[in-house]
């Protein structure tokens, strides 16, 4: 079985996520997502509209989504490479070149990024919609 793994916020999945969630399932047979904490995005400085456990259960509402994981760190990746037994570490080219040291225990992909649709631009279109 082929298994593989991605990280990410999450916040208001959009069709951005949708669309990165299952072309990682189709790489293989099992997709373990990362999911940030609520903790470790306010020490990237992120802000979520949903806290953790509601992302959680959205994500694991997605047919191509096997497993969630926290993210609360971002050193815990060869540990979870290693004890998730992963085959294919995917994330979208925002990060192209960013974990190429995973090269060392799997493969690693870089995802083109769906245009257009990102949290950060649903947040400023509902907030320019007020004004
Ligand atoms: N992603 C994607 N296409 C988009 C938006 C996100 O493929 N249009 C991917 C990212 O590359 C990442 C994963 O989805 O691998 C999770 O991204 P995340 O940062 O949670 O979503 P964004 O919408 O990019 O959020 P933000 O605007 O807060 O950065």
């Amino acid at each position: 079985m082929k298994k593989v793994l991605t990280y990410g916020t999450f916040d208001l999945l959009h069709y951005g996520h949708i669309n990165l969630l299952q072309r990682a399932k189709a790489m293989g047979d099992y997709l373990v997502v990362g999911l940030s904490t609520d903790e470790f995005n306010s020490l990237k400085g992120k802000k979520c509209y949903f806290t953790y456990e509601k992302r959680k259960k959205m994500l694991e509402a997605l047919r191509c989504v096997d497993l969630v994981i926290p993210e609360n760190s971002w050193e815990q990746k060869v540990e979870d490479v290693k004890e998730f037994r992963i085959d294919i570490f995917v994330m979208g080219d925002d990060w192209e070149g960013k974990f190429d040291f995973l090269k060392d225990y799997c493969d690693v992909v870089y995802l083109s990024r769906t245009p257009e649709i990102s949290t950060t631009q649903i947040k400023k279109d509902i907030a320019d919609k007020k004004d």
